[in-house]
């Protein structure tokens, strides 16, 4: 593995699930591994399991962590190849990367969404120009449209919880007060489908993801009919196609206990942060079935696999 951007990026995914799920149970196994390394971690916004997490990922495997928020202390950056950067942006992004290449052994790069155009988010300008002018491998904290950390954490966790190989899991829709990306309903479907799970995504319609994520779903307008025989229930708001970036609130979508009922007693995920009694109850999230702590939990292991793995390859 060189970099770790999408799906695309991993050659085994089984196997990187049981580096991580091996590593949740002798962390400290490769103190060494990492020794004399170090790994950026840039963040264009708000984070606190990513970064926490990924730090604490590095430093099991003996790496020092280099962290910055970029888009408060860093310059502002111009993409355009053959600017006359005689306006607003001060730093090209050439010169920025490969600056920071000069710091670190790997990039860690948060770019995410900016959820006003669409056609823009979906070209991943920050992630692509990270992984063209990089030296050394980039992984992605978040990129516009996909969050494949997050996924990597969500499918061990689906594979400590389940009870058979082809679990039925559904992807539901939530309403929420602001405007959220794609990228964790993406990864998910594209994670979930990549493992051969039994995908079922509902939303309202005019919420269709993109066929690039979910061709081999089943799409099903209606909640609580998707939620029948359910083994696991991953609850997300992400925006519209048309009209991206509006703001949908449908409270008939709250994910209750009610609705949880409907299932064969399905665990409950969500990647957090989540907006409580909006997104899901508080009974929902605080039932024992409910799998968000474990998720976060292994949001360490995964990124501690994903960086073993191209530590390994180095
Ligand atoms: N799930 C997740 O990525 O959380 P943070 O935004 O806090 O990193």
């Amino acid at each position: 593995m060189k970099n770790f951007t999408s799906l695309k990026d991993v050659d085994k995914l089984e196997k990187l699930i049981q580096s991580g799920l091996s590593l949740k149970e002798n962390p400290l196994e490769h103190i060494s591994l990492g020794k004399g390394k170090t790994l950026g971690l840039i963040f264009f916004n708000a984070s606190l399991r990513t970064r926490l997490s990924t730090q604490k990922a590095a430093q099991n495997l003996g790496m020092q962590t280099l962290v910055m928020n970029f888009d408060n202390d860093g310059w502002k950056l111009e993409f355009e190849d053959g600017a006359t950067m005689n306006g607003n942006t001060q730093e090209h992004i050439k010169d920025a990367v490969q600056v920071l290449g000069q710091y670190c052994d790997i990039i860690g790069i948060r770019s995410f969404a900016g959820l006003k155009n669409l056609k823009e988010d979906y070209q991943e300008k920050m992630l692509s120009h990270f992984i063209n002018e990089s030296k050394v491998p980039i992984v992605s904290l978040e990129s516009a449209i996909r969050h494949p950390l997050q996924s990597l954490a969500d499918l061990m966790t689906i594979n400590e919880f389940k009870e058979n190989e082809k679990p039925k899991v559904v992807l539901s829709w939530a309403p929420h007060p602001k405007a959220l990306p794609q990228a964790v309903a993406n990864s998910f479907a594209e994670w979930a489908l990549g493992a051969g799970f039994d995908l079922t995504i509902t939303h309202p319609k005019g919420l269709e993801l993109s066929k690039e994520f979910t061709t081999g779903a089943t799409i099903e307008y209606d909640q609580e009919k998707a939620l029948e025989d359910a083994d696991f229930v991953y609850v997300k708001n992400w925006s519209a196609f048309d009209n991206y970036g509006a703001i949908i609130q449908d409270d008939n979508w709250t994910m209750t206990e009610e609705k949880m009922e409907l299932t064969n007693n399905a665990s409950f995920m969500h990647c957090l942060p989540i907006r409580r009694n909006v997104v899901a109850t508080d009974e929902v999230i605080e039932n024992e079935k409910s799998l968000v702590l474990e998720q976060a939990n292994n949001r360490t292991y995964a990124a501690q696999a994903v960086l073993k793995t191209i530590l390994e390859n180095e």
